[in-house]
């Protein structure tokens, strides 16, 4: 249980690192990849800003002397920046001068061509292109005079430098690490934090186990003694049931349900009244009618609580028959819950090896034949054979057990099946 809990708890904490960590470090791989693309246009329309001069001093007075500085300008900066081409339009997108670094005619030439769909433009326009594992940024610069009115545009060919993109690239991926490592860190701080909070759980759960049992024990006895009987009978009869339905296989939950019930299967006589429960002779008809009324007194007492619930397949019907001549449904078969079917044979096995005020306990001998004379028609002949198999053996244990010594038993089956 434990080790299946760690193994449950780490399984999940590394799902939630991985998700986690793709999740937020898609963003920072995002986020890094945008800051890289801002950083790159800012570093290629500052570039721009070299010919700016220039150009707008030819455009608002064109002469061969402006357009000779404009190409002496362009000359000096061309095979030094990484602005690697550049052309210059006036205002009816007509050509003035262009120039290609020495070093970048095969690039250029390799670049996606384009024709004058930006010309229009009236703010700065980067396009982004990948060649050769390089960065290159197509840059449109409208220029205007002293009026804001545009009089021409520039465009060039930008060559990201590699140094500065690596650079950026390599704090991302630092980024990313410490994303990766500050949730990795965070599961293995919440690991023995979550263990110890469900430590802290299951010891509030098994505390409010003992005290849900506790109340069941002393229900069970203030039967007991309502009915002039013993916590005895409760013990035997709950032990009788637990071997029967260990040897049936049931489910740990059907286990609980025939522990809760047998120990309450006759609850409802608390509603029954002393002159009919005490009664020393045979009942009448109709005082049989009331005393039967005690499986529904039964049921009505355990359906407000929840943890009880489970108790009322015995509660309700245990004393219901395999051939339907049972009460309060009269129903029969497999129509009867299983467990109650199961309480029947614990219970009467009970009754008849036991000593009461109105008999004698019946020998294992007699018991055991009446069981099996009632087999097909009070009980189902499945159990009442499981039952025999064990019988000798249960007999011998449980029926003229000390009270402790039963008790101590039913503590066993309680810590096993709660
Ligand atoms: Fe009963």
């Amino acid at each position: 249980m434990v080790e299946n809990l760690h193994r449950w708890l780490v399984i999940r904490l590394i799902l939630v690192w991985l998700v986690l960590s793709f999740a937020i470090g898609g963003v920072v791989h995002y986020l890094g990849n945008i800051r890289l693309d801002n950083h790159v246009v800012a570093m290629a329309k500052s570039e721009t800003a070299n010919y700016k001069q220039a150009v707008i001093e030819y455009l608002q007075a064109p002469s061969e002397e402006a357009l000779a500085r404009l190409n002496r300008n362009v000359a000096v900066h061309i095979d030094h920046d990484n602005l690697i081409a550049v052309e210059f339009y006036d205002a009816n997108s007509v050509k003035i001068t262009e120039a290609v670094a020495a070093s970048a005619r095969d690039i250029e030439e390799k670049l996606p061509k384009h024709g004058n769909e930006f010309s229009d433009k009236s703010g700065v326009v980067c396009t982004k292109m990948d060649v050769n594992s390089e960065t290159y940024l197509r840059v449109f610069v409208p220029l205007t005079d002293k009026n804001g009115t545009k009089i021409g545009y520039l465009e060039g060919i930008y060559h990201a430098p590699g140094d500065s993109i690596a650079q950026i690239k390599l704090q991302t991926l630092w980024a990313l690490v410490l994303v990766v490592l500050a949730v990795l860190a965070t599961s293995v701080v919440l690991y023995p934090l979550i263990i110890r909070l469900n430590s802290r759980l299951v010891d509030y759960s098994r505390t409010l186990t003992l005290t849900n049992i506790g109340m069941l024990k002393v229900l069970g006895s203030a039967i007991a003694k309502r009915d002039s009987d013993t916590n005895e009978h409760n013990y035997r009869v709950t032990l009788y049931a637990v071997n029967i339905g260990e040897n049936l296989g049931l489910t740990r939950s059907a286990m609980q349900g025939l522990i809760k019930g047998s120990f309450l299967h006759d609850l409802g006589k608390i509603a029954i009244s002393d002159a009919i429960l005490h009664k020393p002779g045979k009942l009448t008809e109709e005082e049989f009618t009331l005393m039967k009324s005690h499986v529904r007194h039964g049921e009505d007492i355990i359906q407000g609580d929840d943890w009880l619930k489970d108790a009322r397949d015995v509660v309700f019907c245990h004393h219901e028959k395999f051939d339907g001549n049972g009460y309060p449904a009269g129903i029969g078969g497999g129509a009867i819950p299983l467990n109650a079917r199961i309480f029947a044979v614990a219970d009467v096995f009970d009754a008849l090896t036991s000593k009461r005020p109105y008999k004698e306990p019946f020998s294992f001998e007699v018991a055991v034949g009446i069981l099996r004379e009632s087999s097909g028609n009070h009980f189902d002949p499945e159990i009442v054979t499981l039952f025999l198999e064990h019988a000798k053996r249960l007999y011998g244990e449980i029926c003229h057990g000390e009270e402790n010594d039963l008790h101590g038993r039913l503590e066993g089956y309680i810590s096993k099946y709660f």
